[in-house]
């Protein structure tokens, strides 16, 4: 009987100390459950006389510590391992510790600038009358911004742009270069393309020296130009409707005011009724109405800078402020203009 004892607790150690972690609850089964090895060796006992009984007894109780023992400091081994793995690599544990009713993890969203979204809009708004997108230099010469848009030589009006101007040697027909001032310096430029009628839309950077609320010294403007056979001030209108009703809604609308520039006869100056006292007067607007920018039929010297007969065309532009008529839809939610560039993402977000 000791001898079979022995046996058994031989080949129970042999098998625990090579065991896998799912091999171990099949030893215990097979050694001390309740038809194991060991369990039905010890049914064998009573039988015994009562010599050997207490001795074999003792040692049979001693053999089943001991295989209980191993067999629970594997189990805490295999235990232990497997946590560690859950930590670093995959496994069936790591799924079972995945609480898939927990909130995801909310990426940051990004958006587009105010600005860009103000000029996709405008874009398209334009787009769906005919008029393409164009885009001209804005490191220019002198001749476009002012030279060729019939501004004469050191005439006054100039001041009225305070233009940033490029130190360098100026060219001898062009002129000085500077920064554009005004998205009308490309209005010579598409003329100059050669290509009869003109629908253009100039969407630019353009500088000036000056910075209030309602001022920054890079701002954009978007430049409309219409020029072909029997084009006159309705066209403008009509077009000036459009756009007014498309971008800041049917309940607005607009006046066009007599004004002065060099480069369009006659001039007119567009006011737009204010969306925040819908045309009754507030702070925002004084008495109603808020500028939006120049107009006008093309002067016939610009046309002929252009390389085109006034006699047999006409044309009519417009250029007005992307930050100006952002600031009139978005009323006084944007009540510094200077915000826009100032990278305040707390502005900038709630847009
Ligand atoms: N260029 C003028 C400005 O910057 C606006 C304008 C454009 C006026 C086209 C008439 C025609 O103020």
């Amino acid at each position: 009987m000791q001898e079979i004892l022995i046996q058994i607790k031989n080949e129970a150690m042999s098998l625990i100390v090579g065991a896998e972690e799912r091999d171990i609850e099949q030893i215990y089964i097979d050694f001390l459950g309740k038809k194991g090895k060991l369990t039905l060796a010890m049914r064998d006992i009573p039988k015994l006389n009562i010599e050997e009984r207490a001795e074999i007894g003792r040692l049979a109780n001693e053999i089943k510590d001991i295989l209980e023992d191993q067999i629970n400091d594997k189990r805490k081994e295999f235990k232990k391992t497997s946590k560690t793995s859950n930590h670093n690599s995959s496994g069936k544990q790591r799924f079972e510790d995945l609480d898939v009713t927990l909130p995801g993890i909310k990426p940051p969203l990004g958006s587009l600038h105010l600005v860009t979204q103000a000029i996709e809009e405008i874009t398209s708004i334009f787009e769906k009358i005919g008029f393409s997108r164009v885009r001209y230099p804005e490191v220019e010469f002198d001749w476009y911004a002012f030279g060729a848009l019939n501004f004469p030589n050191n005439h006054p009006a100039r001041d009225d742009w305070e233009t940033f101007f490029i130190e360098q040697q100026p060219d001898p027909k062009m002129g000085p270069v500077l920064l554009t001032p005004h998205t009308s310096s490309g209005q010579v430029r598409e003329m100059l393309k050669g290509k009869l009628p003109i629908k253009m839309l100039n969407i630019a950077k353009c500088y000036r020296r000056q910075s209030d609320v309602s001022h920054t010294q890079m701002f954009h403007q978007f430049e409309g130009l219409v020029v072909g056979e029997g084009i006159n001030i309705s066209h403008l209108k009509g077009v000036l409707e459009f756009f007014v009703k498309s971008y800041f809604g049917e309940n607005r609308t607009f006046r066009i005011r007599p004004y002065h520039f060099q480069f369009t006869e006659p001039s007119f100056e567009i006011d737009v009724t204010c969306g925040v006292c819908d045309g009754v007067g507030c702070r925002l607007c004084k008495e109603g109405w808020l500028e939006m920018g120049g107009s006008g039929m093309v002067h016939p010297n610009v046309l002929k800078a252009g390389k085109i007969d006034p006699e047999k065309y006409t044309g009519f532009a417009f250029g007005w402020g992307v930050e100006r008529v952002l600031m009139m839809k978005e009323g006084i939610s944007i009540d510094d203009l200077r915000l826009l560039y100032s990278n305040d993402l707390d502005f900038l977000e709630q847009f």
